[in-house]
């Protein structure tokens, strides 16, 4: 059959090229406006595919516009889901774990909440959860926090006896903490509150945590010792609602002395550059100012703070009805140091040589705590000479060697 056609083509084209025959003329002008017709058809393509390719990319800017939208909102549903994994996260028990689902109870408001987990739960364990109830890690340890913050003695066994050189100090604590925990009826007879927060500031080591046990055990109280530095650091996002707990505790087991130790570290100056970490701090500050102005009945919680920074402290704290009584520590003068030495000599046998009013002359500046370190160091040494008694020697080596260290160390002893 190809072969057939081509032959024509070929006879087509012989005759073609042979001159004055009209009959091929006509076969061309046939040709040529065949020709034309496809053209013109070509050019109506290419026109319709022209409108069609302009569509197309009508189609394609919306698509890109679209696009564009989208990933916008990619970006914040992103944002969200990190937002929503960061802290703050509360923390809840699990009370019942189902198939996929779990029975968490939020701490601090004991509510219970029915969520979806798809991780391995056991009941009894604690969680972190955000805002949205998601369970967003399991915490390890089934342990209360707040052991981690605060420390509780049910009667310290510390009295003033224990505590050297403070006779004015421990006799305005006993009026303005113990007094009120001990015969309220004193305070309401005469129609007076008793200062409802009680500031003890003073350089380290000079017995104000000390001071505070002792408060306790005279009073019969319970001891609770909290950490401003340790609520602010250990759990961060979660020191406002630990003060709750901590003051509610204090409430539980009263009569209380709830002692707040690095009060600085919550209570300074209310900064407010922005950083999660001033937010923190100023939460847990005022979570700290709102237990104090929502005490009624506080005859029976008598809070107690302390500072070495009081020039730190946001004046608010120090408002009547907070912090209203400001007590300083001072570092003994010699008496002071000559009856702390007796304190920490009462149960070591001592050398006929051993002459403490000398040692408290020339402990100049030395605290408290530098004064029981110092004792410590000449027992240790007697012990390491496996003598019986410890000797003036024994004393003056232990100075030296603490007189040393402050000199490679010079905010220690006896600054
Ligand atoms: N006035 C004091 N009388 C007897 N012992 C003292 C006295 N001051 C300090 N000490 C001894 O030093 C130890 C530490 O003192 P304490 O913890 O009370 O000091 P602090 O003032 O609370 O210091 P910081 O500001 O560092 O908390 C006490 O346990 C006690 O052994
Ligand atoms: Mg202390």
């Amino acid at each position: 059959m190809s072969e057939k056609l081509l032959f024509i083509v070929m006879t087509d084209t012989a005759e073609v090229g042979l001159p004055g025959t009209s009959r091929t003329t006509d076969q061309i002008d046939s040709s040529v406006s065949d020709l034309m017709n496809t053209i013109a058809a070509l050019h109506n393509q290419i026109a319709t595919l022209r409108m069609q390719n302009s569509e197309i990319q009508a189609r394609l800017l919306d698509a890109v516009v679209a696009n564009e939208s989208l990933q916008k909102q990619v970006l914040a549903l992103n944002k969200r889901i990190e937002d929503s994994i960061k802290p703050p996260l509360f923390i809840a028990s699990v009370l019942e774990v189902r198939d996929g689902e779990a029975l968490i109870r939020q701490h601090g408001n004991n509510q219970e909440w029915l969520v979806e987990c798809d991780k391995q739960l056991e009941v009894g364990m604690r969680v972190a959860v955000n805002n949205d109830l998601a369970i967003i890690r399991i915490l390890k340890g089934t342990l209360d926090e707040r052991a981690l913050i605060m420390e509780l003695i049910d009667t310290p066994d510390v009295d003033y006896q224990m505590v050297g050189g403070l006779e004015k100090q421990i006799q305005e604590v006993r009026e303005t903490v113990e007094l009120p925990l001990t015969s309220p009826e004193v305070f309401k007879n005469i129609g007076i509150e008793p200062p409802r927060g009680v500031l003890l500031y003073g350089q380290p080591g000079t017995g104000k945590t000390l001071l505070a046990k002792a408060v306790a055990h005279h009073a019969d109280a319970t001891f609770i010792k909290m950490s401003g530095s340790e609520l602010v650091h250990k759990f961060i996002g979660e020191g406002a609602r630990l003060v709750r707990d901590v003051f509610q505790l204090a409430r539980e087991k009263s009569p209380t002395i709830l002692f707040v130790d690095e009060i600085d570290a919550v209570g300074g100056r209310r900064t407010h550059d922005g950083t999660v970490g001033s937010a923190e701090v100023n939460r847990t500050m005022t979570q700290i100012l709102t237990e104090l102005d929502g005490f009624r009945e506080r005859g029976d919680v008598r809070v107690m703070a302390a500072t070495n920074r009081i020039d730190l402290l946001d004046p608010a704290l120090l408002r009547p009805g907070r912090f209203d009584r400001v007590i300083q520590i001072p570092a003994p003068d010699e008496a002071g140091r000559m009856q702390i030495l007796g304190i920490h000599t009462k149960n070591m046998s001592l050398a006929g040589d051993v002459d403490l009013q000398s040692l408290a002359a020339t402990t100049d500046g030395a605290t408290g705590a530098d004064l029981k370190i110092m004792v410590t160091e000449a027992g240790m040494n007697a012990v390491r000479e496996k003598r019986s008694a410890v000797s003036m020697d024994d004393f003056r080596y232990a100075l030296a060697k603490l007189r040393k260290g402050e000199e490679s160390e010079p905010h220690g002893m006896f600054a």
